[in-house]
């Protein structure tokens, strides 16, 4: 089966730092594959080329194919809407709007009714164990209620690609378990394709396999730090 979406010797410099030196990347159906590496190794770099959030300076990345890398931005806006689920480490969630306006956004946006739009977004709500949160605004969630809020607006179109960096970056252990426990279990459930920064290892162990970035490359070690002499 070929993959749903690849990467191929993506680069990307900011200035005259080198964030991505070459990165391939191979993603299949239903697959959740972790990107680890320490700090500043190019990871949200790399989830923002895939996702069409920038574009790499050469290279080029494909879904279902189709070379996208080299899209408009409103091709690529498109994709993120339709196609794409889009979690960031602090959700960016409205905070005018209530978990539920939230959540039935992205449909609503994408010209659906008001009412049917509600009604998916309670039913994701409930699905992350989230519907007492329904009714409140951001600011009167915690930070792991927050993120599966957030794990809800972004599955809530059903996306082919779930794109997550450090969804439980800004969580304690017990609550980013459970956050990395619940979006594994949606996206094999509708079978989306996980593409999840971490810096965690407890956390990429949901994935069913993990690249490890060093210096804006894939290490082929995996272990993402300088091995020495005799290591
Ligand atoms: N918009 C930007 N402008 C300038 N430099 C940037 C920009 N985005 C990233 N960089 C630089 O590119 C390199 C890779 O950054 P990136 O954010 O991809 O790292 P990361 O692995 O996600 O780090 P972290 O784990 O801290 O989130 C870093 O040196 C960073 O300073
Ligand atoms: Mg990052």
């Amino acid at each position: 089966m070929s993959p749903l979406l690849t990467a191929r010797d993506l680069t990307k410099t900011f200035g005259v730092q080198p964030a991505l030196r070459g990165v391939d990347l191979d993603l299949h159906e239903g697959e959740i594959v972790a990107v680890r590496g320490r700090s500043g190794c190019g990871k949200s770099t790399l989830l923002h080329c895939l996702s069409g959030i920038i574009r790499p300076d050469g290279g080029q990345v494909h879904f279902h194919g189709e070379r996208i890398d080299d899209t408009t931005e409103a091709y690529r806006s498109e994709l993120r809407r339709t196609r794409f689920g889009v979690l960031l480490q602090h959700g960016h969630l409205i905070s005018e709007l209530t978990s539920a306006e939230n959540v039935a956004l992205p449909l609503m946006l994408g010209g659906g009714s008001r009412r049917a739009a509600l009604a998916a977004a309670a039913t994701w709500l409930g699905r992350l164990g989230v519907a007492e949160a329904a009714e409140q605004t951001p600011g009167q969630l915690s930070g792991g209620q927050l993120q599966r809020v957030a794990l809800a607006r972004a599955m809530v179109t059903q996306p082919a690609v779930l794109f997550a960096d450090e969804p439980t970056g800004a969580l304690d252990s017990l609550a980013g378990e459970l956050v990395m426990k619940l979006l594994s279990r949606v996206a094999r459930e509708h079978g989306t394709a996980v593409v999840v920064v971490t810096h965690d290892a407890t956390i990429a162990a949901y994935a069913e396999r993990e690249i490890v970035l060093r210096d804006g490359e894939v290490d082929p070690t995996g272990l993402g730090v300088a091995v020495g002499v005799g290591a």
